[in-house]
């Protein structure tokens, strides 16, 4: 089956270039088996293995995962520390075989605020990915889009009250310029799972355009087959950008 989709995918052609996932419902996917939280983050890892694979198999240049967001840091101690556990976890088992697959990983947010141990596993992720050209994963870790809103506007009054911008000369590409995501085309398609319909704080921005597709699947269920099914329902859509037909 899997052949057949990627198939039909690339027969459709207009494969989304940036695909960006909320992966929403881990606690809930444990609970319902009577298992602590963290359970169900250790278990969301293996459909982010999944799903880097799928968006490779499809073509996708950019995958974005919110892996934590500025609102998780009011979560319990323990589940904040199983999430940093997981994040280096994350980066010391796939590092070698994201480099391998030719994966480049960087992560985006407030690093300077995750505890030393887990800025070493980003930095040496990073370091280890740079360079892979099948596919840019972004995981999103300690973001949230209006702290990555304000944190442009400062740098960018920053550099006018330097001199070296010109307030009147500030227009969309400048401000994207200074945000996290700067340099990358703001993504086609955005996946939410666990059926809830928001946002949430992520990409409030880059996300003016995009297709939505709610997924039923609590995160840890989603699969490379669920993957395939919301590029294929993206697929289907017509993009207007606010003009009349698509073009
Ligand atoms: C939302 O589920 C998910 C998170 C807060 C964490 C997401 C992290 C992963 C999927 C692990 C992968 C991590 C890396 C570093 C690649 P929730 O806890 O809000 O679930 P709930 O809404 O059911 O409570």
């Amino acid at each position: 089956m899997p052949t057949d989709v990627l198939d039909r995918i690339r027969v459709n052609s207009h494969v989304p270039r940036h695909v960006a996932v909320i992966m929403d419902g881990n606690g809930r996917w444990a609970s319902r088996r009577g298992l602590p939280r963290h359970a169900g983050h250790w278990e969301g890892m293996k459909a982010v293995r999944e799903a880097v694979e799928a968006a490779c198999a499809a073509g996708v240049e950019i995958l974005t995962l919110f892996a934590f967001s500025t609102e998780n840091w009011k979560r319990p101690r323990s589940e904040i520390d199983a999430l940093m556990a997981l994040l280096r976890a994350y980066a010391e088992k796939e590092r070698e075989r994201l480099a391998r697959t030719g994966v480049e990983a960087r992560v985006l947010g407030e690093v300077d605020r995750l505890d030393p141990p887990s800025r070493e596993a980003v930095r040496r992720i990073e370091e280890r990915t740079r360079g892979g050209s099948v596919l840019r994963l972004n995981l999103m870790v300690s973001y949230g889009a209006r702290e990555e809103l304000v944190r442009a506007a400062r740098t960018l009054a920053a550099q006018a009250r330097d001199g070296r911008l010109d307030p009147e000369s500030i227009d969309a590409r400048t401000l994207e310029r200074a945000l996290f995501t700067a340099g990358l085309p703001d993504p086609d398609l955005l996946i939410r799972t666990s059926g809830e319909f928001r946002i949430s704080n992520f990409m409030l921005w880059q996300l003016a355009y995009t297709e939505l597709y709610i997924a039923s699947a609590y995160w840890p269920d989603f699969t490379r087959e669920d993957f395939y099914a919301a590029i294929l329902d993206y697929q289907r859509r017509e993009r207007r950008f606010g003009r009349v037909t698509a073009g």
